[in-house]
C-alpha cells in the first residue's frame, strides 16, 4: 500500500491484542508505528494517556485497547466500562486537545439481534450485554464530539492463526480427536457449536487492511462497519474451519461436530441472534472478500508458517 512520501506516525494503545499484533504484521513500509502495551499506558489513567500523547504526537490514535472478555464483564461490569467507556472518553479528550485523529473499534454486539437483515451504520443500536453497553457507551461519548477528527469502526468475530480466538479454539480442539477420549473424536461425544448465532466471520489482516485505507482518508464519516463478506451461525464457520482444514492436511478424520441452541450453550451473556454488519458504505475505501476465501487464505497461511502444530500426521 503506497503511504505517500511522507511518513504517517500511528500510535496504538494495546500492543499484545489479536488487532494490535495485526497491526504491527501488516505495518506499511511509511507508516511509524508505535504500539503502547498496558504496562507502559493503562488507558484508564487519563495523566498516562496524556502524556503518551505529549511525547509520541502522533497523526492517528488507532485504539486496540479494549475488556473483551464478554463472560467476565458480566461479573465485572466497572472494570469492563471503566476501559471500553471511560478510558475512551479520556483518550477523547486528550486526543482533542492535540488535534490527534483518532480510530476507535467497537463491536457488532452494539446491537440488539432483532434484524434479520445485516446492520446499516444508520441503525439504532441496542446492546443486550454488559460488553456491548460498554462499547456503545464510547460511541456515544465519541459522537458527542461531533468532530471531524474522530471516527468508530465496528467489527465482528475477529480470528486468526495465532492468538486466542475461535479459529485457533477450534483447530485445538479437532486437531485432539485422534485421541479417542478427547471431544470430537465420536458422535456421542461431539464438539458442541452454537448454531442459532449468526454473525460475519472477519479475518484480522483484513481489518487492517481496511483500517490503513482508512487512515489514508482525507476525510472520515462517524462510523463504519467492516467484516468479512457474507453470513454464517457459529456452527457452519466451524464446519468450514473443519472442512478446509482436512482439505489442506492440517486436521484428519474423524471429528464429529453437533449444532446447538444458544440455550444449551451455559452462558451468562445475552448475545445477539443476528449481528451481521453492512460494511456497503466501506467499499469507497476497501472492497470486501467473502468470509469463506478469508478463511481459506488464514488456513493456508498457517499451513506453511512455522509456528503450524496442527498439519495432521498419518
Ligand atoms: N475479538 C473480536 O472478535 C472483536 C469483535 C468485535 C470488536 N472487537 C473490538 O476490536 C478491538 C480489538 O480487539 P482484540 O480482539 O484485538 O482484543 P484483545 O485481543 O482482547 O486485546 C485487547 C488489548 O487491550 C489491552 N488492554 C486491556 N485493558 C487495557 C488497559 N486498561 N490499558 C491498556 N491496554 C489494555 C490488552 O492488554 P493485556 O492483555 O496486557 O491486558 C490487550 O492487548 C476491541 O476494541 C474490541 O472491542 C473485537
Amino acid at each position: 500500500m503506497v503511504f505517500g512520501s511522507r511518513s504517517m506516525k500511528i500510535l496504538t494503545f494495546g500492543q499484545t491484542g489479536q488487532l494490535a499484533r495485526a497491526l504491527k504484521r501488516t505495518q506499511p513500509n511509511t507508516v511509524e508505528l508505535i504500539q503502547l502495551s498496558h504496562q507502559q499506558v493503562d488507558i484508564t489513567q487519563p495523566q498516562r494517556i496524556d502524556e503518551a500523547l505529549a511525547y509520541y504526537r502522533p497523526n492517528i490514535i488507532i485504539n486496540c485497547a479494549a475488556y473483551t472478555n464478554v463472560e467476565k464483564a458480566e461479573i465485572n461490569p466497572e472494570s469492563a466500562i471503566k476501559t471500553n467507556a471511560l478510558a475512551v472518553e479520556y483518550i477523547a479528550k486528550a486526543a482533542s486537545a492535540y488535534g490527534i485523529k483518532l480510530i476507535q473499534l467497537s463491536t457488532d454486539y452494539v446491537f440488539d439481534g432483532g434484524s434479520s437483515t445485516p446492520y446499516l451504520v444508520t441503525q439504532k443500536p441496542a446492546a443486550i450485554n454488559t460488553y456491548g453497553q460498554s462499547k456503545l457507551l464510547a460511541e456515544a461519548t465519541l459522537l458527542s464530539y461531533q468532530s471531524d477528527l474522530f471516527c468508530i469502526v465496528r467489527t465482528s468475530w475477529l480470528y486468526h492463526h495465532t492468538g486466542n480466538n475461535f479459529l485457533t479454539t477450534m483447530l485445538k480442539l479437532m486437531s485432539q480427536t485422534h485421541n479417542q477420549a478427547a471431544i470430537g473424536s465420536s458422535k456421542e461425544n461431539p464438539i458442541n457449536i452454537v448454531n442459532d448465532q449468526t454473525g460475519s466471520p472477519t479475518m484480522v489482516d483484513d481489518l487492517t487492511r481496511f483500517l490503513w485505507k482508512l487512515c489514508l482518508q482525507k476525510q472520515w464519516s462517524a462510523i463504519y462497519h467492516w467484516s468479512d463478506a457474507g453470513i454464517c451461525t457459529w456452527y457452519e464457520f466451524a464446519q468450514a474451519i473443519k472442512t478446509q482444514a482436512i482439505g489442506l492436511g492440517l486436521l484428519r478424520q474423524p471429528i464429529y461436530l453437533q449444532p446447538i441452541t444458544s440455550e444449551q450453550y451455559a452462558s451468562i451473556v445475552n448475545r445477539p441472534v443476528f449481528s451481521a454488519l453492512d460494511s456497503g458504505l466501506s467499499h469507497t475505501i476497501a472492497t470486501q472478500n467473502p468470509w469463506q476465501q478469508q478463511l481459506s487464505l488464514c488456513l493456508n497461511e498457517l499451513k506453511h508458517s512455522k509456528e503450524c502444530l496442527f498439519v495432521a500426521k498419518n
